[in-house]
């Protein structure tokens, strides 16, 4: 009985040492059995950082970036920049609710829209729909998925071009919506520039 004791005292004593009293200051780290991220390697608000050499938490944007709805220096403004919001044609490829024809007065057909349009439908819709927009893209060679729309198709000449804004804007089956990453002057061109494919495919 009195081992058991004498144990039991020396687990006490040793729970404390490895714990610590409530209260007490210690110069060393307690002992952390789950550290429960108390201590990250993050940057906080006006608070200093050992990372950077200025020593400074807060940082200035990165030289040559621009957030979104910001102009570019020499480029066309805002207006460039702006993704759907609100109903308007330009914005939804709709009027009420029916897909509208025709391009918005805001972003009038002229070579260089349809000159961004190539450029964009290159980086954007190639892989999938081919250079010429006939299906054919390096995707279809590689996955075993249903083919992608053939865009020279008779049926996707028939559409108002508001349909085809709004395709590019919401996505259709497996093909992703670009609300959020073609702006909406971009996604008129590249309208434009499917449109010259279409005239040209045309025997
Ligand atoms: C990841 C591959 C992929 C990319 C990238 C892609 N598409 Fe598609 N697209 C598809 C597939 C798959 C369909 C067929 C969807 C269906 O009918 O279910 C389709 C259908 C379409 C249609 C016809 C819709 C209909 O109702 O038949 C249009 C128009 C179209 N895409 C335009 C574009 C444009 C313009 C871009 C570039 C901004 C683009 N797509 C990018 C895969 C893609």
């Amino acid at each position: 009985m009195r081992w058991f004791i004498l144990i039991v005292m020396l687990l006490g004593v040793m729970v404390l040492a490895g714990v610590g009293l409530r209260g007490q200051k210690f110069t060393s780290r307690p002992i952390e059995i789950f550290p429960d991220m108390d201590r990250q390697f993050k940057l906080k608000t006006q608070k200093p950082s050992e990372f950077f050499a200025d020593g400074s938490g807060s940082r200035k944007p990165v030289a040559g970036t621009v957030p979104i709805g910001f102009a570019v220096a020499g480029d066309g403004g805002p207006a460039e920049f702006t993704f759907s919001h609100g109903p308007e044609y330009a914005s939804t490829g709709m009027i009420g609710e029916y897909f509208g024809d025709g391009f918005p007065t805001e972003y009038p057909v002229d070579e260089a829209l349809i000159e961004r349009g190539r450029e964009r439908f290159k980086i954007n819709c190639s892989m999938c729909h081919g250079l010429s927009g006939n299906g054919a893209g390096i995707v279809s060679k590689y996955w075993t998925i249903p083919p992608t729309a053939n865009l020279l198709d008779s049926r996707v000449q028939a559409f108002p071009d508001g349909q085809i804004f709004w395709t590019i804007t919401h996505g259709k089956g497996l093909m992703g919506p670009y609300n959020g990453t073609i702006a909406v002057r971009d996604r008129w061109a590249i309208v434009s520039y499917l449109r010259a494919l279409q005239k040209s495919a045309q025997p």
